[in-house]
Parts: structure tokens; C-alpha cells; sequence
């Protein structure tokens, strides 16, 4: 596969088969994706993998919680800002009516809706969970550096013939899995991440996000013609 192959097909996988991952190809995944750069070379990842037994427990963890707290610990971050653009806010409006549709669930049928969220915290049925921290301390420039190490990741895995979804909605367990992960207090939870093989035949894998088109956000100026 072609890093042009890995990028087209990479896509948020939301239904995986049970087939397990051998711990070498995902310490491969990780050790490569290492060479994503970072502001002065200061490599702010802090990774936690599972697998087996440990992402059991921890979805066995959460199932009962997700009862009592339906919305989570609160998260410790802001995902997005109040009030956030127009511009923005459609675009996530509009990827949520595509997932939605694609499984035949209603806007207005908000316990599906909640049904289908409440998958992400059981990796959606992936065999590894991956979780990216980083220093609390830590400012935007080291949060982007993580976004950077997360897509390799993600493209790495599609070398592997693996796909990935990542996961932010993990935020909202962040006292548990603080404790699940024995996170210490200086490091904080960016996003988790389920890797698997994809499950191609359910219906939530068989539709695509739009992007804008190039004009929208991009300007080119200075280049010569060939
Ligand atoms: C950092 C990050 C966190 C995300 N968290 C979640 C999540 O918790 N659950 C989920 O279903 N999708 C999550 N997504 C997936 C986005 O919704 C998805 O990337 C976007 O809609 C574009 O679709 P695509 O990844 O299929 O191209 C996340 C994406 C990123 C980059």
C-alpha cells in the first residue's frame, strides 16, 4: 500500500471483527510512527495500549456506569468551543445526520442515538485500544504534534490492513481511565483510538465523510504554470 492508498482509504471504522491483533504488529505501528514530527524534536506522546483481557475489563468497567452517568466524568478538556462557527457547526451537524442514516437511525430517536455513541466505549468492538496522553502542562503546539502521531498512526495501520477509528469521547471516562491506566496526575488524556480489522458488511462502515472543496480552504499564489 502507497502512502496515496493509505490516506484515500483511512476512514473512521465504526464496527470491527473480534479477530485479534498480535502486541508486535501494533509495537511496529507505534515504534514507526515515532518518526511524526514534533515542535524541537520534543516528542510529547505518552501511549497506552490494551488488548485481551484489559479491554474487557475496561469495557465490563463502563457498561453499568454508562446507566448511571449517561454523559460521562465531564471531560477535562473542551473538544470544541462555545459558540462554535456557523461554518463548523454544519459540518458536524451534517456527519452526524450521514452516521445516523447509515443506520437507519431518526434524528429525533434519541435513545438510538445514545445506543450508538455509548459503542465508542466498547472500542466498537475492536480488539485494541490505544490511548494518546501527553503533559498537562503542555501547550497548542504539543497538542498539534499529537494529532500528528495519531494520523500516522492511523496510516501506518492501514499498511497493516487495519483501520482505526479515534476516539475523543473516551475524555468524558477521564477519572476512570486515569485510574484504569494508572495515568499519573502530570499527564493527560488527548484521545483514545480502536484498531481492528474493519467489519465491511455493517451498514455504519458503508458510507463516507465529505470534505470541502479545495477552494473553500486553500489559496495558492506565486506558482508558475507548467
Ligand atoms: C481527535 C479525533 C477524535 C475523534 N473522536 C471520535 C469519537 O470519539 N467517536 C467517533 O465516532 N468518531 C470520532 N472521531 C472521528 C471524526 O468524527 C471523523 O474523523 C470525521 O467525521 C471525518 O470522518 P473520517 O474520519 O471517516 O474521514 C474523531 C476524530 C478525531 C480526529
Amino acid at each position: 500500500m502507497d502512502v496515496f492508498e493509505a490516506v484515500a482509504s483511512r476512514y473512521s471504522c465504526r464496527a470491527f471483527l473480534p479477530r485479534p491483533i498480535p502486541e508486535t504488529t501494533i509495537r511496529d505501528i507505534i515504534e514507526r510512527a515515532s518518526r511524526a514530527p514534533s515542535a524541537g524534536n520534543i516528542q510529547p506522546w505518552r501511549i497506552y495500549a490494551i488488548a485481551g483481557e484489559r479491554v474487557e475489563a475496561l469495557k465490563a468497567l463502563l457498561a453499568p456506569r454508562m446507566n448511571e452517568l449517561p454523559k460521562g466524568e465531564g471531560g477535562d478538556y473542551r473538544i470544541f468551543p462555545d459558540g462554535i462557527e456557523e461554518e463548523y457547526r454544519a459540518r458536524r451537524f451534517a456527519v452526524g445526520e450521514l452516521l445516523y442514516k447509515s443506520i437507519e437511525v431518526p434524528r429525533a430517536d434519541k435513545p438510538a442515538r445514545y445506543r450508538q455513541y455509548a459503542r465508542n466505549f466498547q472500542f466498537f468492538g475492536a480488539p485494541v485500544g490505544i490511548f494518546f496522553a501527553l503533559e498537562k502542562s503542555f501547550g497548542v503546539a504539543q497538542w498539534a504534534d499529537i494529532g500528528g502521531l495519531l494520523q500516522t498512526v492511523m496510516l501506518l495501520a492501514r499498511g497493516y490492513g487495519l483501520h482505526t477509528c479515534p476516539q475523543q469521547a473516551w475524555v468524558s471516562w477521564h477519572r476512570t481511565l486515569r485510574a484504569f491506566l494508572d495515568l499519573p496526575d502530570h499527564l493527560i488524556i488527548y484521545s483514545g483510538m480502536a484498531v481492528g480489522y474493519a467489519d465491511e458488511a455493517a451498514p455504519i462502515n458503508g458510507w463516507r465523510s465529505p470534505r470541502e472543496p479545495l477552494q473553500v480552504y486553500a489559496t495558492f499564489t506565486g506558482f508558475t504554470s507548467e
